[in-house]
């Protein structure tokens, strides 16, 4: 990216995330780099100044030639520890810990703006501060929750500026712009017109390919690709035969209410027959995405030459991409290696999931293909519990239509992260029309999260669950009992499989 940008070093834990994004909400571009990567990213970058944020306290990686590179430096919670010790000083060990503390700041534009209050601080430890390195907060007890190396504008705060701070990012604006110099420029209305100015560039007269899911980021970036060449832009979806009732119809229909025609490739068949006798979660899984490849790289074929395949990658997905030490998660094989094609472009490759629904806005595309469900990849399959069959797959469908369907009538749609009907594989006793019958059991799942990384289960009202198990009971032949899952995340997955 070419403008200034502030260097996020990953110590480990959420916080670089968390900053970053309270960077980019206030305008400044920032990358996120492993200790072990910052010092080649400040090297080819515009980077006007460093964050070392995250809970690691080893003073190993805080790279020499980054304190040397004559850029300001923030450090923050263990990191800050870390940065004492590589600038000679020492951790004399915990001081304080999980405390709310009254703090005041020395007078530094770091802290402008800041005024005496009380902090949570999860941990202080009792620092030996190097030569020339100064104390720039204060507590009781003599703690030194912030220092200082003013005349190399290298700061460390033993709090993190974004955890239960009314001042949070007031510390980070105040050391990019005031500290840093760094020129407010990353909006997503410009970032929209750059990007399509690449894809035009790039995809010249030639014909650009893009797979939907129906998801939220292939979604986005194929309408922005579309905006930049229009109908050189093909995109393919493929009805696996997995999707939720109705899901391939409303897809269709979003698309082309944004003047996009879809090339739609009903796979039904192949991918019931590649899950025959596959009861393994990840089997299927991975029997999903390998075939889905296939699918899409038929219809490419078919379609002729591509010059540009476009893929809707994003941030996270770059940096959970690098941090994987699983080779056999790089190692996965994906469309680019199945498909012929001149260049790959990602045009949403920078963007958080947040900014790709803020560029889905200045899209002016549909709230409600900016805010779906997350749903996995191997969609139904995995709701679909041991082995797919078209018939299991019918009776999920029906159920999981008539459960979205009452949550909506009840308002609640907006509100649920997520909700859906699982099939479990056990069938139950029961009487229907008054004989015994052995029929599945249904079990019922909504959560409320924000990251999907924790979730609560989502007190859903009894009136509504007991119509969905009414609808369903009644309605869908095969299911002869309904669960309610109230388990949280963890230590169930939101997923059953
Ligand atoms: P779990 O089940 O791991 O799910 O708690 C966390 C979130 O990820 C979604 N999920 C997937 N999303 N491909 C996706 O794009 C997948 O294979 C996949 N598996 C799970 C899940 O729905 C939840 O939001």
């Amino acid at each position: 990216m070419a403008g200034d940008m502030i260097l996020v070093v990953d110590f480990g834990g959420y916080q670089a995330r968390t900053m970053a994004r309270m960077l980019r909400s206030d305008s400044v571009y920032c990358e996120i780099a492993r200790p072990r990567e910052a010092l080649r990213t400040l090297n080819r970058s515009q980077c006007k100044g460093v964050l070392l944020a995250g809970e690691a306290a080893d003073e190993a990686l805080v790279d020499a030639g980054i304190l040397a590179a004559n850029r300001p430096v923030l450090a923050m919670g263990g990191a800050a520890r870390g940065l004492c010790r590589a600038l000679g000083g020492d951790d004399l060990g915990l001081q304080a810990e999980k405390k709310t503390a009254l703090l005041s700041f020395a007078d530094l534009p770091l802290f402008r703006g800041l005024v005496e209050s009380d902090r949570y601080l999860n941990r202080v430890d009792m620092l030996e501060l190097p030569q020339g390195v100064k104390p720039a907060a204060f507590a009781e007890g003599g703690m030194t929750p912030a220092f200082a190396l003013e005349e190399k504008k290298i700061y460390g705060l033993q709090f993190y500026a974004e955890v239960n701070d009314p001042d949070g990012l007031r510390i980070l604006h105040n050391f990019a712009y005031d500290v840093c110099g760094c020129e407010p420029w990353w909006r997503l209305d410009s970032f929209a017109e750059e990007a399509q100015k690449r894809v035009r560039e790039a995809v010249g007269n030639g014909t650009a390919l893009i797979s939907i899911s129906g998801g939220v980021d292939s979604a986005v970036c194929a309408v922005l690709a579309h905006r930049a060449v229009g109908a050189q832009l093909k995109c393919v979806y493929v009805n696996t035969g997995l999707m939720r009732l109705g899901e391939t119809e409303l897809v269709k229909q979003m698309f082309q209410s944004l003047g996009m025609e879809l090339i739609c490739v009903d796979a039904t068949e192949r991918f019931l027959q590649r899950l025959k006798g596959v009861a393994d979660a990840d089997e299927k899984r991975d029997a999903v995405a390998d075939e889905m490849l296939h699918v899409v790289a038929d219809k490419a074929a078919e379609i002729g030459e591509v010059d540009c395949l476009i893929q809707g990658t994003i941030y996270p997905d770059v940096l959970s991409e690098r941090s994987s030490d699983n080779s056999a998660a790089n190692d996965r094989r994906t469309l680019k290696d199945h498909i012929r094609f001149r260049r790959l472009l990602e045009p949403l490759r920078v963007l958080f999931k947040d900014e790709v629904r803020a560029l889905g806005r200045v899209l002016d595309m549909p709230e409600e293909l900016i805010h779906r469900q997350p749903f996995p990849e191997a969609g139904l399959a995995v709701r679909c519990l041991g082995e797919v069959t078209r018939e299991k797959l019918a009776i999920l469908g029906r159920a999981d239509a008539i459960f979205r369907e009452e949550v909506a009538d009840a308002g609640l749609d907006k509100r649920i992260w997520q909700y859906f009907a699982v099939l479990t594989d056990v069938k139950t006793r029961g009487i229907r029309d008054g004989v015994p019958a052995s029929e599945y059991a249904l079990a019922l799942r909504a959560v409320s999260s924000k990251d999907a990384i924790s979730a609560n289960y989502y007190r859903l009202p009894y009136d509504l669950i007991e119509r969905v198990v009414e609808r369903v009971t009644a309605e869908v032949p095969g299911v002869g009992r309904v669960l309610y899952d109230v388990t949280g995340k963890p230590p169930a997955m939101i997923e059953w499989e």
